[in-house]
């Protein structure tokens, strides 16, 4: 484990104001410690920055030049391949990792010594590309973000950042609804589901859960927690049920909610909320629609009033492109209003609204305010991302990633293969999930893409997990092309096929 353990510098504190603190920074040493406080990396910075804590290192779309020198101890930083199954989830997700871990351990290992010159497109020590879908590959200003010496939670400059950001995430979400409540908490995407379930769906409540892929079983599996009664409508792997096969569900039973996974992660289809809150609408207006776009939203086209939605719930790692840790949410006031109306308390205590809306109004309206520490480093990092993903218009950026994927989607059809989303309209655009060759498994083809210095997932769909790989197509590796991400995932997949013994058409 490596930490960055202590940051001195020198500088002075040049204007603070209601809404901003600008502090120029003369020379900065940062050491990163490992877990026994030895010294791995030391970054040194002798150039006059000056930042604005509230919209801290912001870069959009340029290659960072921060003229830092870093120089590593060796042996320190590498990844441990090997993992165990613990559990039949776990076993599931042992997928994700290429298990021939002798053949790629060179391929898998950081490049510990790295010196960030102008022209390199990356200040980040050399690494594998991670192009699964989610965790992401990080943008250097957002990474920066979180080299911040610690800080006060309460403090007026975090309490600032904090409430910029929740406003931010209005802008991402689509809503200029006065009744609409962002959240940000620390946890992962799963939090969300916690959420949903333990505040706006009470033990009894019947839930329509539309399937497309594993993230349906498992959001049935945390509603069926809090006591809820999920109901499943599925399909067939790759497609999705239909419109009216939603209105049928909808005419047969009195659902509290329906959910949508917007892109299920294990086999990359795509969902329609735009068109299944229509069919809620006009059939079961009363019936919340909660959708979880924690592989879609920063990437998919969302638009949170417009579309009548009530929950829309993601997490920090995928196309927002921040490290994993965040749980971000927005509920409508319908939503809000259906919590304060349950007739038994909130079935969990951290995930509870009690506890958490009046923390989130204070903060947005600037106000210092606890119930449990936030992160003040990550909600920085969230800060800068939103903050470059905001300085182009959305539909500039959902046609980048379909542009991205298109071009992934092209060169798998030119390989002879297919993928699980079995039509156009049903497959994501922040990733592509393949169907391998006849006899080949991702464990034939995994290491071999990672010798090219490319990390895929294998499979999770768990009917079919032995017989596809997933690419992601996210962020930075879609709005920075200089990046050559997407080429590298294309020549990766040519040069893993064919090093399998596959023969290209
Ligand atoms: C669609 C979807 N929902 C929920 C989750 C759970 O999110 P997390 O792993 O951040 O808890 C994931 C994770 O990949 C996901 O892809």
């Amino acid at each position: 484990m490596h930490m960055l353990a202590a940051a001195r510098g020198t500088g002075r504190l040049v204007n603070s104001s209601s809404r901003r603190c600008r502090i120029e920074v003369r020379s900065l040493q940062a050491d990163r410690m490992d877990a026994d406080g030895r010294q791995l990396l030391r970054l040194t910075s002798s150039a006059t920055h000056s930042r604005s804590l509230s919209t801290a290192a912001v870069a959009p779309r340029r290659p960072s030049t921060a003229p830092t020198t870093i120089s590593t101890n060796t042996s320190a930083t590498s990844y441990n391949t090997s993992s165990s199954s613990a559990s039949a989830r776990l076993s599931q997700l042992n997928n994700h990792i290429p298990n021939k871990v002798s053949n790629i351990s060179t391929a898998l290992k950081y490049s510990t010594t790295a010196t960030t010159t102008p022209d390199k497109m990356s200040a980040q020590a050399e690494h594998p590309t991670v192009l699964i879908p989610g965790p992401i590959e990080f943008d250097d200003a957002v990474l920066q973000a979180m080299s911040t010496p610690s800080e006060s939670h309460v403090g007026m400059p975090f309490v600032h950042v904090f409430g910029d950001t929740l406003t931010q995430l209005r802008q991402l979400f689509i809503t200029s609804s006065p009744d609409s409540q962002p959240l940000i908490l620390s946890g992962s995407g799963t939090l969300g589901w916690d959420v949903v379930a333990s505040n706006i769906i009470e033990p009894g409540d019947e839930v329509l859960v539309l399937h497309t892929g594993y993230f349906g079983d498992s959001f049935s599996d945390c509603l069926a927690t809090y006591g809820a009664k999920p109901t499943q409508l599925g399909a067939p792997i790759g497609s999705r049920p239909s419109p009216q096969e939603i209105e049928n569900a909808l005419k047969g039973k009195k659902y509290k909610a329906v959910t949508i996974t917007h892109t299920d992660t294990s086999t990359g289809v795509l969902s329609d909320p735009k068109e299944v809150a229509e069919v809620v609408k006009r059939v079961s207006p009363e019936t919340l629609v909660i959708v979880d776009g924690v592989c879609s939203v920063g990437c998919e086209e969302i638009r949170f009033d417009e579309w009548g939605l009530d929950v829309v719930l993601t997490a920090s790692q995928k196309a927002v492109g921040v490290p994993a840790g965040l749980s971000i949410m927005m509920l409508s006031g319908r939503a809000i209003e259906t919590y304060k109306s349950r007739k038994v308390p909130p079935g969990s205590y951290y995930a509870s609204l009690k506890n958490w809306l009046p923390i989130m109004q204070n903060y947005e309206a600037k106000k210092p305010s606890y119930f449990a520490t936030p992160s003040p480093q990550l909600v920085r990092a969230l800060n800068t991302s939103l903050t470059q993903i905001l300085s182009v218009p959305l539909s500039q950026r959902f046609e980048e990633h379909k542009a991205a994927s298109k071009k992934i989607k092209d060169a798998v059809t030119s390989f002879g293969l297919k993928q699980l989303a079995s039509e156009e309209r049903f497959q994501a655009h922040g990733m592509t999930a393949v169907w391998l060759p006849e006899g080949l498994t991702p464990a034939d083809i995994l290491p071999h893409t990672a010798k090219e210095g490319v990390v895929f997932a294998g499979g999770l769909h768990k009917q079919a997990a032995t017989k596809y790989i997933r690419i992601g197509s996210m962020g930075v590796s879609v709005t920075n092309p200089a990046l050559g991400h997407v080429d590298k995932a294309i020549n990766a997949l040519k040069t893993g096929l064919v090093a399998a013994g596959y023969q290209l058409p």
